[in-house]
């Protein structure tokens, strides 16, 4: 506590390949100049007057928010144990929970008393979950808007390392476009669109002048949906302050998750705005075809969905391949074509040439005012527990195989085929 980040992350020069990533990892690393651009760095100003100076140690951190520091037997309390029934989803970092607190006093409550919580549990040791969890808190308990969740508090106690949210009934967007099952309606176009723009708003404070930061794991499980599908941005743990001064990019080890991170950011290190731009951009392309942005189970040549569907994406004719044909007579032939012209921009190779995320989110606006074709109303789903709407009834790990490459070793380890942050190498 109190010791400062960059201590921490001096390890993480920019690296562009395992080997070099090998060499450099290590908390002894020697510190780069060009290392840990924003957060990490100590010393590092913000250039605009408007920006709130950014917390830079750990301290300074925690003293700043203005979130909840929990104690761990409150959130013991809070889920009951942790009892494994209450989990709503797992990634990278670690389990989450469903719990309960009062809304007054943020004490532990039971079950049905006072407001639903969301309790995240770093079950990874080492360095890269600290670092994940301080950022995380670092940001959520900076920014407030209706299109990022709410951190409501942390839990720093010995080893233990928690995070706590305001609960999202309907859960990730993931678990919509993805989940295949007799309980689920694919979700409509207009939901989609909806998500989108939620989803682009949210986005495009984070890029703007208020918040000045990167947020670098754009993907569908960190789309979380609330009762009314508004989509909330979760997970901070690989943002990072955007270029200050007259500096175009910021340079990091490459983070993030296989398929969503941008061409330039992989081969480079470079990260910029417009990583997340192409980020968003897969992601709208997921929505348009509820196809997984990387499907090892699809034919061969339609592994990687960018690379398969960008030649259909400007060809009215073959745009039907794309979409996803849930959707059949939900849209129109012109909200058709924007949205995947729209995909096609954001995916450009050049990130230069993409839109930024104000452009994105005003073609988004407007298609969402227009409505000129109104899809049917959509089917009605069974009313469902609200656990049914999280990642748990996916299936059990074992039957998900996935990759995560975690920082301090060299081993992948290997559980479920869900696309999860990781070190990117080329
Ligand atoms: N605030 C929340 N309210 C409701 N459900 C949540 C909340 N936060 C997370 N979840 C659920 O828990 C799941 C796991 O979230 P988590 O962010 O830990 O991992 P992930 O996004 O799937 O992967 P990664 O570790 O790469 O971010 C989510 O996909 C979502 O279903
Ligand atoms: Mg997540």
């Amino acid at each position: 506590m109190g010791s400062c980040w960059s201590a921490r992350i001096k390890s993480v020069a920019p690296s562009y390949s395992a080997s070099t990533f090998a060499a450099s990892s290590g908390a002894n690393s020697k510190i780069s100049s060009r290392d840990g651009v924003g957060l990490s760095s100590c010393s590092s100003t913000v250039s605009s007057s408007s920006v709130p100076p950014t917390p830079r140690s750990e301290g300074e951190i925690l003293q700043s928010t203005n979130v909840k520091s929990f104690s761990f037997s409150e959130l013991r309390t809070a889920t009951r144990n942790f009892r494994p029934d209450s989990v709503l989803g797992e990634g990278g970092f670690g389990s989450v929970f469903k719990g309960w607190i009062d809304e007054q006093t943020l004490s532990a409550t039971k079950p049905g008393i006072g407001i639903v919580i969301a309790v995240k549990r770093l079950n990874q040791d080492g360095f890269q979950g600290h670092r994940e969890w301080l950022a995380e808190v670092n940001y959520l308990g900076q920014f407030q808007h209706p299109n990022l969740v709410k951190l409501i508090g942390y839990c720093l106690e010995d080893e233990h390392r928690l995070l706590v949210y305001e609960f999202m009934p309907r859960g990730s967007l993931e678990n919509h476009l993805f989940r295949r099952g007799s309980y689920f309606q694919p979700l409509s176009w207009s939901l989609r669109m909806k998500v989108a723009l939620g989803a682009a708003r949210g986005l495009a404070f984070l890029h703007g002048s208020e918040a000045k930061v990167i947020y670098r794991d754009f993907k569908t499980s960190n789309i979380l949906l609330d009762s009314n599908y508004g989509a909330k941005l979760s997970d901070f743990g690989l943002a990072k302050d955007g270029p200050t001064g007259d500096k175009s990019h910021v340079s990091t080890r490459v983070m993030g998750t296989y398929g969503y991170a941008a061409p330039e950011y992989l081969s480079t290190g470079h990260l910029t705005a417009k990583s997340d731009v192409y980020s968003f951009g897969v992601v709208l392309l997921e929505m348009l075809s509820g196809r997984r942005a990387i499907d090892k189970n699809r034919p061969t040549g339609e592994h990687n969905l960018v690379e398969w569907a960008r030649p259909y994406l400007t060809n009215k004719r073959k745009i039907f391949r794309v979409l996803d044909s849930r959707l059949e007579g939900q849209y129109s032939m012109e909200g058709a074509q924007k949205v995947a012209s729209l995909a096609f921009q954001c995916l450009l190779n050049e990130g230069r040439l993409r839109p930024n995320m104000d452009d994105v989110v005003t073609v988004l606006e407007e298609l969402h005012e227009k409505k000129s074709n109104p899809p049917p109303p959509a089917a009605k789903a069974k009313p469902l527990p609200e656990t049914m709407f999280h990642a748990q009834s996916f299936g059990s790990r074992s039957q998900r195989p996935r990759i995560r490459i975690l920082e301090d070793s060299s081993s992948a380890k290997v559980s479920y085929p869900r696309p999860l942050a990781s070190p990117l190498y080329e």
